[in-house]
This record gives structure tokens, sequence and C-alpha cells, in this order.
């Protein structure tokens, strides 16, 4: 069923879990992702991300998006990731999104508060819930930009959070979108303090990478959402080659099963890490 996120990230900060943001490109990432919630009984958030759209039009996959989490009969969000303009935020909102984040983490502090605030009352008015970013990710979501890391600093954190009332707050802390060029080191301490200052459930981007351990270890520190972009897509595209490799594509519907069974074994593999499993 279609929920709003504000609830699953609710239910995830009583329970000490994370819930998976699986980032989605077509339909048959959707199918691999729901299976892997409906055999697991979790709770999962769909998103696609505004760079991505001029590969996947939101007016084609939006409506996708919304109708497979309607037909689930696990709880499912759907999720606008990384919104950069109210044009397409608003588009969202008008397709039936649960969520939608603004991200305003290359503006200066007060311009990403005014901005943060103005998406807010625009997503008020269709009940949704609002995500936004203090400090900056590394890398921008489709890799187009060599965005540098700025980690967090947890005062801003707690004042941005105190003006903007937002739902989720994605914050930074070593983390970067994409394949990690090394293995990634995440700032704990600063993720504490935040955890501890700030009562809104916290967001970790830049899944892909990271390590099973540090990803528990985030859940446990007031992690509630979890994006994987990168990997859902690499999963699917390695499982369609492997396929390939084994000579088990004879047509097409064999080269559509593979990416469902690419994207179901990551958001498996995933729900099991983020201990999503069992919390429909
Ligand atoms: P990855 O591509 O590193 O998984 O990042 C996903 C993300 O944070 C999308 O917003």
């Amino acid at each position: 069923m279609l929920v709003n996120m504000r609830e699953l990230l609710k239910d995830a900060q009583k329970g000490g879990y994370a819930v998976g943001s699986f980032s989605v490109a077509n339909m048959e990432m959707v199918l691999g992702v729901l299976k892997a919630a409906k055999e697991l009984s979790a709770p999962v958030i769909l998103q696609i991300a505004e760079v991505r759209l001029k590969q996947s039009p939101l007016e084609l996959i939006g409506p996708l998006m919304v109708a497979a989490a309607k037909c689930a009969e696990t709880p499912v969000a759907v999720h606008f990731d990384h919104g950069k303009t109210e044009k397409m935020i608003k588009t969202a909102l008008e397709a039936g999104f649960t969520s939608v984040m603004f991200d305003g983490s290359h503006l200066p502090l007060e311009e990403n508060i005014e901005q943060t605030k103005a998406i807010a009352s625009l997503a008020a008015k269709y009940g949704a819930a609002v995500e936004a970013e203090i400090g900056c990710v590394g890398g921008s979501e489709d890799g187009s930009e060599d965005i540098a890391i700025n980690c967090t600093k947890p005062d801003d954190a707690v004042y941005f959070a105190g003006e903007t009332g937002v739902d989720a707050l994605a914050i930074a802390i070593g983390n970067a979108h994409g394949n990690y060029k090394s293995e990634p080191k995440l700032r704990f301490d600063i993720l504490e303090e935040c955890a501890k200052r700030v009562a809104a459930p916290l967001v970790l981007h830049g899944g892909t990478g990271i390590s099973p351990d540090d990803f528990r270890r985030c859940a446990k520190t007031g992690i509630k959402k979890i994006n994987i972009a990168t990997a859902t897509f690499d999963a699917v595209e390695k499982s369609v080659r492997d396929c390939y490799n084994e000579e088990k594509i004879s047509g097409y519907y064999d080269l559509q099963g593979a990416e469902v069974e690419g994207a179901y074994q990551n958001a498996r593999r995933h729900i099991l890490i983020f201990g999503t499993e069992n919390k429909a």
C-alpha cells in the first residue's frame, strides 16, 4: 500500500532500524524491489532523482511508481530524490509522490532554510513529507558533478531542523554518491552528535559501497532512511551480463527477468542489513 515516508521513519525510530530507499529507473527495477519487500515483509521507499528524469521522464515513471506502491501488499512510500526545481517537485507531488527532497545543500545556510521552507509549504498542501540536506554529500546523484564532501556541522543541523521542521534530514558524514574510490570512513562522531540533538530522522545518502557493519551502526545511531542508487543500477547490469555470459537469455523476456532479478537481489541484501525484515 502507498504510505507516507513520515510514518515509515517514525516506526523506524521506534524500532531501531533504517528503511531502504531504492532508486529505480524502469518498471523492472520497481518489480524487483517490491518482490524483495513482499518476500521479506519489509517497508521500502521507491525513489527517483530529478537528474535521472532525462532517461526516465517523471510523467511516465511517476505514475508507475505510485501505482506499484498502491498495488503492493507491504507499505511503500514514493519519494522524489534531490529535487532541484519547484516545477519538478510540484510535478512529483501532482503525480502522488508521498515525499519530496529539496536539495539546497549547495546554498548558503539561510538560503537553504528559506527555499526548504517554501517547498515545505508546497508539500503540505499535498500532505507530503519533506527531506532536506545540510552539509554536502560528495558527488552528484548521477555522477555528473564532482561535488566535494562538506561534513555537516551539528550546530547547523540543529538550527536547520528547528527552522524548517523537515520530516527527514540528510547529513554529510564522509558519505558520497556513486562507487567510492577508496573505502569510506564515516564520521560517527558527527552522526552521534546530530542524532543526539536533532529529533528528525536522519538520512544517509551514498549508500553504495558502505560496509554492512557501518550500515548497522548508522541504523542504530539515528539514520532512518538509507539511499541506494548505484548498487541497484550495477546489480541490474551485472545480472543481465551474467545471464548473457551463461547463455541464459534467448529472448526479450529472459532479459527482462534478468533485470528484475538484479534489482530484487540488491534490495533483498540491503533490507536484511538494514534490519527492515518483518517490519511491514
Ligand atoms: P549511491 O548511488 O551511492 O547509492 O547514492 C544514492 C543516493 O544517495 C541517492 O540520493
